[in-house]
């Protein structure tokens, strides 16, 4: 037979096809995310997340090296309050979790960047990710609290606050307020097209942060809104300042990480979420799928897809198993 083209040259032996793929997964990528309690010597596994685990602000520090350490350049830090109220006061208190966590971690491992989830959701007594009044989400008022509390982890030394709440014009008051205050160089990361996803409920066990009436249907976007609709969400983030652009989750989502890496010019994030680890984690377990391969696979979509930078709970594994 005479065929000029044949694809299976470029796939002959191991070399060529790691010469001609075209995808490929750096350290560089990915950022790992920790979950910080209040207290002292703590490192209690989460029950709901295999191989997770609630470090109290003095803990963490050795697990942030040992990320360091690995190559991730970055890890996402989530909170826990000693006690919700109202206002979620805990999430803006300079002695909270999180803002010790930074402290800690900025002192004994400087390069590592420190992302911070902005939410409120962990820390209001309603479970809601705003303030509520009147039995809604009251958006304004939500965003003057983001904004304190966004105040509060650059103070403690966060490189880069990811607002997740998906509140209207929430990035443009965290940018002013940060400027206002000499943090000029804090980045952004907003959750920029959040959907309303039943794949995170291994996290709101973790998190403590399951809405306690209704659901955040009003604030998240709902996973049959149009992809335009979400391009309009990341614009207005990039608009009010944003500097990287977060969907999530990550895989159900592929078509809106294309679009989204497309159309813009700024760093694009996926989060791989609880739900899809976990789903992994069982098949897994369950003999269904073999775990490196499955995760790789996913991972490998999620960068085909756009993605610059993937949040992910396998971000150390696959950190060891793609070392050179
Ligand atoms: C807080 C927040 C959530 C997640 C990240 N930030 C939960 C939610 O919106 O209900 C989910 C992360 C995960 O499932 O891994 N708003």
């Amino acid at each position: 037979m005479n065929m000029p083209v044949r694809m299976r040259r470029l796939r002959k032996s191991d070399s060529m096809r790691r010469l001609a793929r075209g995808v490929n997964l750096s350290v560089d990528n990915f950022v790992y995310p920790l979950f910080v309690c209040p207290g002292k010597n703590i490192k209690k596994p989460i029950e709901s997340m295999t191989d997770c685990f609630h470090f109290s602000p003095d803990k963490v520090v050795d697990e942030a090296k040992e990320v360091f350490e690995l190559g991730i350049p970055a890890v996402l830090l989530f909170g826990s309050p000693e006690k919700k109220d109202e206002k979620g006061s805990d999430a803006f208190s300079d002695s909270g979790a999180v803002q010790q966590a930074i402290r800690n971690i900025k002192k004994a491992v400087p390069d590592l960047l420190v992302i911070t989830d902005l939410c409120l959701c962990a820390y209001t007594d309603t479970g809601h990710c705003g303030i509520v009044k009147d039995e809604k989400v009251d958006n304004d008022a939500s965003c003057e609290v983001l904004a304190e509390v966004a105040l509060s982890h650059a103070k403690a030394g966060a490189d880069i606050i990811a607002p997740s709440d998906m509140m209207d014009g929430r990035v443009g008051v965290i940018r002013k307020t940060l400027d206002e205050n000499g943090f000029i160089d804090t980045a952004i990361m907003s959750y920029s097209a959040k959907y309303a996803s039943a794949f995170y409920g291994p996290f709101r066990d973790a998190a403590d942060s399951a809405p306690a009436f209704g659901d955040r249907k009003t604030y998240q976007m709902g996973p049959a809104a149009s992809a335009k609709q979400a391009m309009r969400e990341i614009e207005l983030d990039i608009s009010e300042g944003t500097d990287i652009v977060m969907i999530k989750p990550a895989l159900p989502y592929l078509d809106i990480i294309y679009q989204a890496k497309q159309r813009f010019d700024v760093p694009v994030a996926a989060y791989q979420v609880s739900g899809e680890y976990m789903m992994i984690n069982s098949a897994a377990q369950n003999g269904i799928a073999d775990r490196q391969s499955v995760i790789l696979e996913t991972i490998t979509a999620i960068k085909r897809a756009g993605a610059d930078i993937i949040i992910t709970y396998f971000a150390k594994e696959i950190a060891k198993w793609i070392r050179r």
